[in-house]
């Protein structure tokens, strides 16, 4: 019934502590959340870091889920998530979700978890094969749990996320006709623009990763962004300045398409209108690399050194920034608990609350004497 009154807009989303964020996290999520958080459109604002579903796949490694957390919490509060707007949580210190999570699992069929586009190319690039622990192989379940423990009702995630999002509103529509309305259907939020859905590595390959070493770090230094901007990876067919190039699918033009601006444009390269210009420019001929990695350059330093400054800012105290953490997760557990509560009354399993169950069970052996 609560749920009928709620018409609350309400914000789930998260990572996994498993290294320091990226640019392609900021352009695929982060940016997004820190504007949905200023907009003051949401009612509530829940960001997780998600440590236990890190552990699905990295259960031997306890150490590394838990020496990013901190880098995490920085990344957040560096691109400007307020503690004062959004709450801060860890996943791992919410029990309510692992009690969600296993009531939903018997909701979802192991085909189904099967056929889940993210568990099944992710099983390939671990090289799990038939060896997947039954906690990496049902996280689509556990991360329905975080997305419904707040009745999250928008989930800015990137364009990978949509599997797990689709297997989530199953899992809501499932359980609501079996046990009546209880959970929130929540809709997925993408990135607008299509370099931001899908930033590539500075090599040029699809995905950004750690151990693919082709990432450009919220973190790194104004030295380090330099460097790897200027060996990013164009198109190997531009070999002199003269030579037309090929924009689509070239690394340093979808870093351009997701951060440069008009402005940008104004700032340090005026002798193009935009970015369009620039692209027919590149595609014609006459235009090299150098030049456009250096404008990248100049994009880049401009967005990313406010963030590098105010996380540096923020390290100076650590202890602040787990004491807000730990704020945070249990105002996110008082919340987790509600639902958890709608949900085991909505399943019948709340026998203790339910004076009407004990009366009746009670006439019944009444009757028998
Ligand atoms: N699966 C997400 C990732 O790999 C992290 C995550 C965990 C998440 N729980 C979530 C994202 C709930 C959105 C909503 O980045």
């Amino acid at each position: 019934m609560e749920k009928m009154e709620k018409k609350e807009k309400i914000i789930l989303t998260g990572d996994r502590p498993t290294g320091q964020l990226h640019v392609g996290h900021y352009v695929g999520s982060l940016r997004r959340r820190v504007e949905l958080q200023n907009s003051g459109e949401y009612d509530k604002i829940f960001i997780m870091i998600a440590d236990a579903q890190a552990l699905t796949d990295n259960a031997d490694n306890p150490e590394k889920v838990r020496q990013n957390i901190i880098e995490v919490a920085l990344d957040y509060l560096a691109c400007g998530l307020d503690p004062e707007k959004s709450t801060l949580l860890i996943q791992s210190q919410i029990p309510e979700l692992c009690e969600l999570s296993f009531y939903y699992m018997n909701l979802v069929t192991v085909s189904r978890l099967q056929r889940n586009p993210t568990v099944k190319s992710e099983i390939q690039m671990r090289n799990f094969e038939t060896s997947i622990p039954v906690g990496f192989f049902t996280y689509p379940i556990s991360q329905a749990a975080d997305i419904t423990a707040f009745h999250a009702t928008t989930v800015p995630v990137g364009e990978d996320q949509m599997p797990m999002l689709e297997q989530t509103k199953e899992i809501v529509h499932k359980f609501n006709s079996v046990y009546g309305e209880t959970l929130t259907d929540p809709s997925i939020l993408l990135p607008d623009n299509k370099a931001c859905m899908r930033l590539p590595g500075i090599d040029g390959k699809a995905k950004m990763s750690k151990s693919l070493n082709n990432c450009i770090y919220l973190a790194d230094s104004a030295d380090d962004v330099k460097k790897k901007i200027m060996s990013m990876f164009t198109d190997p067919g531009h070999l002199r300045v003269q030579d037309p190039g090929k924009v689509e699918g070239n690394p340093v033009f979808m870093y351009l398409e997701a951060f440069s601006t008009q402005e940008h444009f104004e700032r340090y390269l005026p002798e193009y209108a935009n970015l369009q210009e620039l692209e027919d420019h590149y595609a014609r001929g006459g235009l090299g690399d150098v030049k456009v990695k250096k404008f990248l350059n100049n994009v880049m330093q401009e967005v990313l050194e406010p963030i590098r400054n105010r996380r540096k800012e923020f390290a100076k105290d650590i202890p602040a920034i787990y004491e807000i953490l730990k704020k945070g997760s249990e105002k996110a557990e008082a919340e987790a608990a509600i639902t958890l509560s709608q949900v085991k009354r909505a399943m019948k399993i709340n026998y203790f609350e339910d004076a009407a169950l004990i009366q009746e069970q009670a006439k019944k052996y009444a009757a028998e004497q």
